[in-house]
């Protein structure tokens, strides 16, 4: 006869945050050192559903942040980020006049119309524009003529940018002005794409068409195969992140700035946030290494108090009374990480610092109570660690995965046939040189004593557009959503059970015991 079983082995072996954590508080875990189990699923990957609400004024529809690190987010990445869902935060390593710059690109960016097109003279001839499509490796061979003022003066044509016409000038070659289909910024109104859809279609054999000003000055080109891209992308599941007038969204860091004196400089801040906030930023992150001090809760509580509304980002944190100071200043989502990231030294320059589930874990159970989200900071590598880090955040920041994007500040460079880009800890002596020292409670005048830099200077293999990053990070959490039979991210927090992994576990999580081959996406 079977013994009847009177306990549940499942409880016993997997288990829930609370219980897990608890069990294990004498060690910090961190992804790898745990696994989560799986459970009944009637889910599909595909059916998951990813947006994700970080404040009452900030809803994202993938809970993915790009980090404000300087060889990270800038206009290009952050665009890229929110047209995908997502959220990027620019950087703070700049003049505040280029911050305002690069937050305007991005909450001005229309999808699908080139703001800044590459323009040609009519004094120029064939020969230089066909040089400098070899120069720069442009893939098109279209371009508008303007002239001295900025003033349209015709489209020079792909059809005639050919060696044979080398010697002509581009003025005796053009499309002229009279024959050039425009429309003015008035005339795209709020959803440019289906006007620019709409005068394709209309307009037999026509691909290029020109925006232009009262003053017929360029301001833009829309070309009609974006504009099929973009139509079909709006099917797509996972839709662009846009505020309540259909920008997309955009995050700005700011740092603890302090005056001559060594106080906070309230007057700066407030004039530099002002600005931020007049150009549509959607949320604004005081980002520093050492959330959980005085500086930080100070900034945040002036901010609070100036910007009722505005939702704030502060840390980072790994500690509960950390959350709760800034909470208690008015921050409606924490960052927490102290010495995860790829190219951070903190652990062991300072010695301090928490590995990540544990302090996520730890860090969730105040936010609950206070109301906020939190944020997973730093040290993820795989879409594995994002599934097990969305089981206690409301969403994640990547740096190093997004450093090697082709919308990614910095060049790219080939070593040994293979090429890289330079990705840099902000805490690293070359970052804080250029601004960022603050973060880490230094001053960057202070040349009198010697500053312990608290990251390092990389490389990160170049992996391409950063849609095709998200398509496998997205697809991996989707996939562990629907090994737990979650379909959102409320519910794969709520069902998660976890189990320690031993070494020899991590060995075998991994591909082991083949040569791996690889097939090019
Ligand atoms: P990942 O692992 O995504 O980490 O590359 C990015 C996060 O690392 C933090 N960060 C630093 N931490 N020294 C540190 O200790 C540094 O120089 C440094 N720079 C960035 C930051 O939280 C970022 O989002």
């Amino acid at each position: 006869m079977a013994a009847t079983r009177n306990t549940n082995p499942d409880e016993i072996f997997y288990r829930g945050a609370d219980s897990f954590f608890s069990a294990n508080a004498e060690i910090g875990l961190t992804f790898d050192d745990v696994t989560l189990a799986t459970l009944y699923s009637d889910v599909l990957p595909s059916q998951t559903l990813l947006d994700s609400r970080l404040s009452d004024l900030l809803h994202l529809n993938i809970p993915i942040v790009s980090a404000d690190m300087d060889t990270v987010t800038e206009s290009r990445l952050a665009i890229a980020m929110a047209l995908n869902g997502g959220l990027g935060l620019i950087h703070y390593n700049m003049s505040e006049k280029d911050q305002l710059g690069e937050v305007s690109r991005v909450k001005y960016h229309v999808q699908g119309l080139i703001q800044d097109p590459i323009k040609v003279s009519p004094g120029q001839l064939i020969g230089d524009v066909l040089k400098l499509i070899e120069e720069k490796n442009f893939g098109f061979s279209t371009f508008p003529v303007v002239d001295e003022k900025e003033k349209l003066v015709g489209l020079l044509s792909g059809h005639v940018v050919k060696p044979r016409y080398a010697a002509k000038r581009v003025s005796e070659s053009l499309t002229p002005r009279a024959q050039v289909h425009t429309i003015t910024r008035n005339e795209l109104g709020k959803d440019p794409i289906a006007i620019a859809d709409k005068f394709f279609t209309e307009h037999l054999g026509i691909h290029k068409l020109l925006v232009v000003d009262d003053e017929d000055h360029l301001h833009g080109l829309i070309t009609m195969s974006d504009v099929e891209k973009i139509t079909q992308e709006r099917k797509a599941q996972f839709k662009p992140a846009r505020d309540a007038q259909f920008r997309l969204v955009c995050g700005a860091a700011v740092s603890a700035t302090r005056n001559a004196f060594g106080e906070l400089d309230r007057e700066r801040i407030l004039n530099h946030v002002s600005a931020l906030v007049e150009r549509g930023v959607d949320v604004i992150a005081v980002s520093t290494a050492h959330g959980h001090s005085k500086g930080v809760g100070d900034t945040v509580t002036l901010l609070r108090d100036a910007f009722p509304k505005l939702p704030i980002i502060a840390g980072n944190v790994t500690s509960g009374a950390g959350v709760e100071y800034l909470a208690d200043c008015g921050a409606n989502i924490i960052k927490v990480g102290q010495g995860p990231g790829s190219i951070c030294t903190t652990r062991i320059v300072a010695g301090v610092g928490i590995p990540q589930m544990t302090a996520l874990y730890v860090c969730s159970q105040v936010a609950q109570e206070k109301k906020v989200s939190i944020l997973a900071d730093g040290g993820i590598t795989k879409s594995g660690d994002i599934v097990k880090a969305l089981t206690l955040a409301q969403g994640v920041i990547c740096g190093g995965m997004f450093a090697g994007c082709t919308e990614a500040p910095g060049e790219v460079v080939e070593i040994g046939g293979k090429l890289y880009k330079q990705y840099r800890g902000m805490g690293s002596l070359a970052a804080m040189k250029s601004g960022s020292a603050s973060r880490y409670g230094h001053d960057k005048a202070d040349t009198t004593r010697k500053v312990a830099a608290e990251g390092v200077e990389a490389l990160k293999e170049a992996c391409g557009p950063v849609d095709r990053v998200l398509a496998n990070l997205i697809g991996g959490i989707q996939s562990g959503m629907g090994y737990l039979g979650a379909k959102n991210l409320e519910q794969l927090r709520s069902k998660a059970r976890y189990i320690r992994v031993s070494p020899a576990g991590q060995r075998e999580a991994a591909p082991h015991d083949v040569v791996e081959l690889k097939t090019k996406n």
